[in-house]
């Protein structure tokens, strides 16, 4: 059998509403082309994200109905940060609404302009919240992380040796902190091995620099160590955890992922005057220290879903099916990144589409024909995500890979539904011809994707450098 198990039964269900072609096209054109802003309930199989996604448990539901909302000292935060420390292991534990708040009150308190923070591959949020504090973020995965083709067991490693001749150019006084992201989302939700954590704390304790994670997949990336690390084969995943987390000074984590919440985050610390100066800038910007903008029941579908995540059954499952939507499209032959990830499985937009250059935007191209065809979103993880053009020159320049990534909700779709995913796919791959590129009208200036424009023709003449951008954002 090509699908796994699903541990689970069905208790509640929530309605798909059907929308024709023609609604869709509508509604891509009132959307300027940017699928961020196609209304929800137009779509029938939600591949955005796997962010806040998650359907929670029937334990995680009844947890809610136990919130305690007293401002301080709520019973909920007691269980969180009990759930917590015992899974990460850090003295101070710090709720936050979700990971980029998480990341804006560590950059803003310990980040200065002109620091650099490695990271195998920052985030989009990580890496614009580095970037706001005039710091330079750097991402120092192995180089076959940009090779779609090399199908590896952790293609999500830090690059140990350019991490150590990164560290000696800049000097260790302009690094605050070495991060490192698992799984990596931004190469494919590719897992970090041990042995690459363990040589990467070994040279940031040449330098007495900390280690910190970004942890939203942990749980994910854990199970891929067991799979693949054969020290780990006979380990709960729990231990492994442990075992990695006891590797760093902290962490920060986006519970929307592997927290199994639709809300929810968290920053943990070793550090005691960092952790003191964040829970000042807390109390300023989300609140007091034991809610972190959160409401109590919140805080206990948090600590009840950081538990049900280690369950082994379910990880089977989670990795098993995200793997089987993989297996189906290379067997149809769409190109995908391999090995495939823990949270999506990506589509390699440069190889769907070879007759499209990145100045026409290939993976927003085919997003957008994925679901005018067959109400399916996804997300663009190329040139609108993170391609950049110069101030001065207006020059292009263009990230390596193109990807479309087809993020999987936990929890929430059937494999009956993943087959149709796959079947709509295979259709578009033979028909690929027929697919047309884009130009952007408007951008804004940072985290673009988000709120970018676009139509559809490609003006007479607006080709390479620079085509498919606008001169100026037009509003
Ligand atoms: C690796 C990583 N870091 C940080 C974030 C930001 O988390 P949030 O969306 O909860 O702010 C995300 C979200 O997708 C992520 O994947």
């Amino acid at each position: 059998m090509s699908f796994p198990f699903e541990p689970f039964r069905i208790k509640v269900v929530e309605p798909i509403k059907p929308t024709t072609r023609d609604e869709r096209d509508r509604l891509l054109r009132e959307a300027g082309y940017n699928l961020f802003h196609v209304p929800a309930d137009s779509v029938s199989i939600d591949l955005l994200t796997d962010s806040g996604t998650s359907a929670m448990s029937d334990a995680q539901w009844a947890g809610m109905m136990l919130g305690d909302e007293s401002y301080a000292g709520s019973k909920n935060f007691y269980h969180f940060e009990a759930v917590a420390r015992s899974l990460f292991g850090y003295r101070y534990v710090m709720p936050t609404h979700q990971g980029r708040a998480a990341e804006h009150l560590l950059f803003s308190t310990v980040v200065k302009p002109g620091m650099c923070v490695p990271n195998n591959i920052h985030f989009d949020t990580t890496r614009a919240n580095v970037e706001h504090q005039e710091a330079e973020a750097m991402d120092l995965v192995v180089r076959e992380a940009y090779d779609p083709h090399r199908d590896l067991p952790f293609k999500g490693n830090m690059d140990v040796a350019r991490l150590e001749e990164t560290i000696e150019r800049v000097g260790p006084a302009r690094i605050p902190f070495v991060m490192i992201t698992i799984t990596n989302n931004s190469a494919g939700g590719q897992p970090v091995s041990m042995a690459n954590i363990r040589a990467t704390r070994q040279v940031v304790n040449r330098f007495g620099i900390p280690l910190l994670f970004d942890a939203c997949r942990f749980a994910e990336n854990c199970f891929f160590i067991r799979e693949r690390e054969p020290e780990y084969a006979d380990r709960p995943v729990r231990d492994i955890a442990r075992e990695l987390f006891s590797l760093g000074d902290g962490c920060l984590m986006s519970a929307k992922k592997d927290g199994l919440v639709n809300i929810g985050g968290l920053l943990n610390l070793n550090h005691e005057s960092w952790a003191q100066a964040i829970t000042n800038m807390m109390i300023l910007v989300e609140g007091f220290p034991t809610y972190g903008g959160l409401a109590g029941r919140d805080l206990e579908a948090m600590a009840r879903g950081l538990e049900e995540v280690l369950d082994e059954d379910y990880l089977r499952y989670r990795i098993g099916q995200v793997r089987s939507l993989g297996a189906m499209l290379e067997d149809s032959g769409v190109p995908i990144v391999k090995p495939v990830g823990g949270h999506a499985v990506y589509v390699n937009a440069k190889a769907f589409l070879p007759h499209l250059h990145q100045s026409q935007f290939p993976a927003q191209a085919l997003a957008v024909a994925l679901y005018r065809d067959f109400g399916i979103r996804t997300v663009e993880i190329g040139t609108v995500m993170y391609g950049k053009r110069d101030p001065a020159t207006q020059q292009a320049s263009y990230p390596q890979l193109e990807l479309v990534r087809l993020a999987i909700p936990r929890r929430v779709y059937t494999n009956q539904h993943l087959a149709f995913v796959a079947e709509a796919m295979r259709d578009l791959y033979h028909r690929r011809e027929s697919i047309g590129g884009l130009v952007m009208t408007y951008e804004a200036p940072r985290l673009r994707h988000f709120t970018a424009r676009f139509e559809e023709e490609v003006p007479a003449g607006a080709l390479w450098p620079g085509a498919g951008f606008a001169a100026a954002p037009l509003s």
